[in-house]
Order: C-alpha cells, then structure tokens, then sequence
C-alpha cells in the first residue's frame, strides 16, 4: 500500500512474487521519452482547458523536463515498487514538485497513456526501419553497379534455367525491399491517431480537447471511440506483420549469399571483415552474419506470433494481459534493424568471383529456352520448338556437350528449319542480349531499371 499510487482502497501490500510479476519497469521504461512527452502535451491542455492552473502547468512542465535530464544522465532510480514507466514517472514528479503533480493525471488513464506512448515509439521505430531499409537498397544497387555485365545462372527449382544479369537479380530484392517499406508507410499513417483521453475505457466527463493533445503530439486526429482507444493492438500486429514480411524476404537473400559462399557454387567471396572462424578447423571461413540474419527471422516472426496469441482472445476494453505487447514489439523492432544493417554491410564486403561464374556458365543449356524462341521467330509453333529443342539438348546430353557445340549437320538432322543465324542465339552470352520485355534481363531493360533505382535512392 506504501507508496501506491493506487493505494487508497487497499489494506495490504502485495507480495513480492506478486510485485516482480506484475511490474513492467524493467522493460517499458524503454517509452520514457515518449511518456514524458505524452504527459507535456496533456498538462498543456489540461492548463488551456482551465483544469489546471497555468502555475501548476509550469511546475509541472519543469519537473518533467528535470526528470527527462536525470534519466538521460542515467542518474533516475526505476522502482519495480512503482510498476511501470508510466507509476515511476509521475510518483518521481510528486517527489520533486508535490502538489502539483497530483493534478497530472486528472482526465487520463494509464490505459490511454500507455497506447499514446507505445504509438509514438511505433511510429519512431518505423521511421528508423525505413532508413535501414533504404541503406540497404543503397547497398544491393551499389554492389550491382559495380558488377556491370556479369551474368549468372537463373534457377527454378535450384536447377539452372535462363541465364541472368546479376544486375537483374540483384534488383529483384531492391523492389521487395521497396514493397517492405510501403507496407511500413502504410502501417505508420494507420497508426498515427492519438489515444489520449479515451481514458480508462470511456472517456471523461471533465472538459478536456482531444484534438488539441492529437495535435500537439503530431497525430492525425484523435481516435473517434474511446473503447477501440485502449483496446486495439491491430496497429502493433500489423507492425509486426511488416516485419515479418521483411524477415523473410532478408531470409531468402541470407540463404542464397550463403549457398553462393559455399564451394560448391563459389559464386562469392565475403571479405574477412564480415566472415567469421571455426575454434576447431583452422581453414573454416564462414558467412555466419548471413546465417543468423536467416536465423533471427525466426525471432521476428515469433514476436508477431505472440502477439497474434496474446490478442486473440481478450474481450474489450483493456486487460492486463495487453502489458505483455511491449517486449516482442522491442524485440522485433532490434532484431530486424540489425538485420537490415547485416545485410547491408554483407552486400559492401562480397566479391563476385566473375571468373568462376563464367566458367560455370556453360553448363545447364540456360540457353534452351532462347533456342525454342528462334524457331518461333522462323515461324515454328511454340510446342513443336520446345519439342525440337529438347531433342536437341538430348543429343547434348547424349554427347556431352552444350547446343553451341552441335553443328549445323547436327541440329539439322532434328529440325531442318536451323540455319548459321542460329549461333547468334546460343551461348549464355547471347541468350542474355535476346531478351528484351519489358522487366526482362535484357541489358537495356537492366540498365532502365537501374537507372531507376539510381535516381530514385538517389545515388550519386
Ligand atoms: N503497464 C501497463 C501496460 O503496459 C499500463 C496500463 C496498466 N493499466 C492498468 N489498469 N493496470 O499495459
């Protein structure tokens, strides 16, 4: 009962099991600056609104801005007696300014006061996300531009299948990573209306201005219904949901850098400053950033589905339970941001090893497909060039050899409609200079999209 600021019907104090379960100090004073500036923009109002007096306003706006400093300086004691950011802030200003402190949460609940910090902090986060993601765009265009003409082997399956610019691929993650971004926008503009004054649930009977809080704090507007205000936790499933979705697309392109890493396929080399070693195999160099940003998408993706549980079977408005939305929101917001900066460092620190791709290109007739459109060009239907061609690769295979290697005689004893101008289509080389859709690997639709890409992320 000491020191509650809920105190007064209560005749015992709780148990200190009961104490440490409960509290959230000691992961939500993470919201502290939020809540500071959540309690400014109400004691402001609350003084414009003739609730407050303008002395009490003032003590109240100095008190605040001591604590904030103290905080910063590290110098402010959290008490886990005190429960949360929200108990310790305002019992720290009733220590340092008394009475008028008191008035502070006069029209607010904790209920609204939490979800106005938690949004802001949302909102701060998305911000910084969108950054990290745009570093990273930065870096994927910037490790493309300095591999002009390089061409890889595209793959279904994992089997080879066209053959690619890596420009190409590489762009491929830049609009995913874009897409990321939207979704984040979009979740940031849902998010931003202000909870405050919703109260506990139903809002108050005292003349207080919602718009002018929502103002003040740069929301949108105020949420129209005080029950959905303190209810509502889509805004951080939906966050989450977007990181979710970043999650899996840094997964993909962690997995494909480390199979790229491997002997096998050797299409890379990280530099040391981003690979690390084995304690018992002197030789090991690993692409281990890249394995854990594949691995911590596990994390991200189990921080939304925490959430999803945690919401899904609260009835409204506020229960307690809605305390445990804080940490995976914390924890997916850190995992994904370093995971973005990872990745980010990983694109800067690789070599392509051109010589060995080219080496490798040969093999796998990623040219086949380009063949069957040099017959349709010589006016064969589609199917019977696909059958001719397959024929054609049969005899390769047969041979042990690639369709550049056959000669005319050969290819003609498939089909007769082959002629010379055949060669111009054969070859990864050629294959590559044949496409020319729209969005296709052809190096001028290439060089459109990374003009694109350039101007658009503004690189120099
Ligand atoms: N620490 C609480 C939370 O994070 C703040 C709201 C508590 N409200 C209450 N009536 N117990 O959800």
């Amino acid at each position: 009962k000491e020191g509650k600021l809920w105190g007064g019907r209560f005749e015992e104090s709780v148990t200190d099991a009961v104490e440490r379960f409960t509290e959230s100090i000691s992961f939500d004073k993470e919201l502290y600056k939020q809540d500071i500036m959540g309690s400014r923009a109400h004691a402001i109002m609350l003084a414009e609104q003739g609730l407050i007096s303008g002395s009490d306003k003032n003590n109240i706006l100095q008190g605040l801005e001591e604590i904030e400093r103290c905080i910063e300086n590290g110098d402010f004691i959290w008490r886990t007696d005190r429960e949360d950011v929200h108990m310790n802030i305002e019992a720290a200003l009733t220590d340092m300014i008394g009475e008028p402190a008191k008035k502070l949460h006069t029209a607010r609940s904790r209920n609204d006061q939490v979800l106005t910090d938690f949004r802001l902090w949302c909102r701060d986060a998305i911000d910084r996300i969108i950054k990290h993601i745009k570093h990273l765009q930065v870096s994927l265009v910037t490790l493309a531009l300095k591999n002009e003409g390089l061409i890889v082997p595209g793959y279904t399956h994992l089997q080879r299948a066209q053959p690619v610019l890596l420009q190409h691929h590489l762009l491929a993650y830049v609009e995913q990573l874009e897409r990321d971004a939207g979704r984040l926008v979009d979740c940031r503009a849902r998010l931003n209306f202000c909870p405050l004054g919703a109260c506990a649930l139903a809002g108050t009977g005292l003349p207080i201005d919602r718009f002018m809080t929502s103002n003040a704090l740069g929301f949108t507007a105020p949420l129209r219904n005080s029950i959905d205000a303190v209810s509502d936790r889509d805004f951080v499933l939906e966050f989450l949901s977007a990181n979710s979705i970043i999650a899996i697309h840094l997964s993909r392109l962690g997995e494909e850098w480390v199979l790229w890493a491997s002997e096998e396929f050797g299409f890379i080399t990280p530099s040391d400053s981003v690979s690390t070693g084995s304690s018992i195999m002197p030789q090991k160099k690993n692409p281990d950033p890249m394995e854990l940003v594949r691995g911590k998408s596990a994390r991200v993706i189990g921080d939304l589905v925490t959430l999803l549980t945690l919401c899904k079977g609260l009835p409204h408005a506020y229960n307690r339970d809605l305390q445990e939305d804080k940490e995976p929101v914390f924890d997916s917001v850190k995992t994904i941001s370093g995971m973005l900066e990872v990745s980010a460092e990983f694109a800067l620190n690789i070599t392509l090893n051109r010589r060995r791709i080219e080496k490798a290109l040969p093999a796998g007739h990623l040219d086949a497909t380009t063949l069957a459109d040099y017959l349709v060009k010589k006016g064969i239907p589609f199917r019977t060039s696909h059958d001719i061609v397959g024929r054609s690769v049969a005899l390769c295979v047969s041979k042990n050899c690639q369709l550049q290697d056959l000669n005319l005689d050969e290819l003609s004893s498939i089909a007769t409609v082959f002629d010379e101008d055949v060669y111009e289509f054969l070859g990864a080389e050629n294959a590559v200079n044949k496409f020319c859709s729209y969005g296709s690997t052809g190096s001028a639709c290439v060089a459109n999209q990374l003009n694109y890409w350039v101007s658009k992320l503004e690189i120099n």
